[in-house]
């Protein structure tokens, strides 16, 4: 199958690289300075509008290494925490790339909003329901841009997912199947902030989970989440024979495992729309199966990919009836771009001419009730029902 191009997107990207306003420059800091701090510095780099003038790790010396990396050993970098970063009015912040593990996103995300600085905050929002929340009321009070880090909904192809269910092609929407995952993928090259509840939280469910959850829900319109029934489990991640322990010489992992590594729900959304989601880390399978859209004039069937980090795995295609003969449309991929760039670029933007966040917490939230609310009906081991706290 042929790509097609979008000339209209490439032209975007070039648009937003070379027309940018120079005239003031935005002051940004990083708070968490491991992983995916690189991607977000990286594109940072590239912003011609963009200063950074710090960065904060709980680790002594970790974030004054990234900057010496990075190039910009003149960014201050001499703080035990976000806190005291955020404390230094010398540096006076338009921005932060908040980089940490999850169990520290809540805490500076407030931190920040409450100092008035605007906050691109990694995904998934937080762990638990009550933290996004909390962080949502330090966002309303602040009147600051909060933006969540999910990049994958930038791409040509998730948008393409959502026109299509707004074209009105699949009719009215009543069933959806969504996740993914990987025969075996537990996230530990960097160490063990993944897969240790203290610093991760949520294991598969919350690093991959939340991407099948926007993928979805965001093409749908973000109906608010009713009742779920939830299910996790952690066989390969608490085995000490797991392959990927024993090829990196980590059996010690296993005892140190302490999130889930499998999850699976049944959701009702408002509307009369069911959710049928799935995620691994690790499994006995390739992909527990694609993702479809099912709705009364046609369906949807968006290709899994087997490492799955929300990105469609192939040409997507539509089965529909056209005068009275069943038939399939493919519909080609298209080119995604850079979508980290995107991902800065919106945020920057938005700060700059005062729009809204590209990607808003009022929607986010759904995606983190449905995150917590499995994690609570398993632990309960029945149904439950899910309360949108007043914000
Ligand atoms: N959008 C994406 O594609 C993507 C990809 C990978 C990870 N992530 C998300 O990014 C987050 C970080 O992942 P990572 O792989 O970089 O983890 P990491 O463990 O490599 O880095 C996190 C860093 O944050 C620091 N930290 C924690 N709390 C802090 C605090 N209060 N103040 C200052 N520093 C603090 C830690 O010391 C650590 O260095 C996670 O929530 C993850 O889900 C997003």
């Amino acid at each position: 199958m042929a790509e097609t191009k979008d000339a209209r997107l490439d032209f975007n990207i070039v648009q937003e690289e070379n027309k940018v306003d120079t005239s003031k420059k935005l002051r940004v800091g990083i708070i968490g300075c491991g992983w995916i701090a690189d991607a977000h510095m990286d594109c940072y780099k590239k912003m011609a509008d963009v200063e950074i003038v710090a960065g904060a790790d709980l680790v002594p010396g970790k974030a004054a290494a990234f900057m010496a990396k990075h190039g910009i050993p003149d960014a201050k970098t001499d703080y035990a925490s976000h806190k005291e970063m955020l404390d230094d009015e010398s540096l006076q912040l338009d921005a932060v790339s908040i980089c940490t593990y999850n169990r520290q996103h809540a805490e500076p995300a407030i931190y920040a909003l409450n100092k008035g600085v605007n906050v691109l905050l990694e995904k998934p929002f937080t762990v638990t329901l009550d933290e996004a929340a909390e962080v949502m009321r330090a966002e309303k009070a602040s009147g600051k841009i909060l933006s969540i880090g999910f990049q994958p909904r930038l791409d040509a192809n998730m948008q393409m997912i959502k026109k299509i269910v707004e074209s009105g092609e699949l009719g009215d929407i009543y069933y959806i199947q969504t996740g993914g995952g990987r025969r075996r993928g537990i996230p530990t090259p960097f160490g063990t902030t993944f897969i240790e509840d203290k610093t991760a939280g949520l294991g598969a469910l919350g690093d991959i989970g939340c991407y099948s959850l926007d993928m979805v829900l965001n093409a749908i319109g973000y109906p608010k989440p009713l009742t779920v029934t939830g299910y996790k489990s952690a066989f390969f991640g608490k085995d000490p024979n797991y392959s990927g322990y024993r090829e990196d010489k980590k059996a010690e992992y296993a005892s140190l495992f302490s999130v889930d590594d499998f999850a699976a729900a049944f959701i009702r959304l408002e509307g009369g729309i069911i959710l049928d989601f799935r995620i691994a880390w690790a499994m006995n399978l390739n992909t527990p199966g694609d993702t479809i859209i099912l709705g009364t004039k046609g369906g949807l069937r968006i290709p899994s990919t087997e490492c799955w980090n929300g990105s469609v795995g192939g040409p997507m295609k539509i089965y529909h009836e056209v005068a009275g003969l069943q038939t399939e449309t493919v519909i080609p991929t298209l080119p995604g771009g850079d979508l980290f760039f995107k991902k800065i670029r919106s945020f920057l933007d938005a700060i700059k001419n005062g729009d809204p966040a590209p990607v808003p917490s009022s929607q986010i939230i759904y995606n983190q009730a449905i995150l917590d609310g499995i994690a609570r009906s398993a632990e309960l081991g029945r149904e439950i029902e899910i309360e949108i706290p007043e914000i």
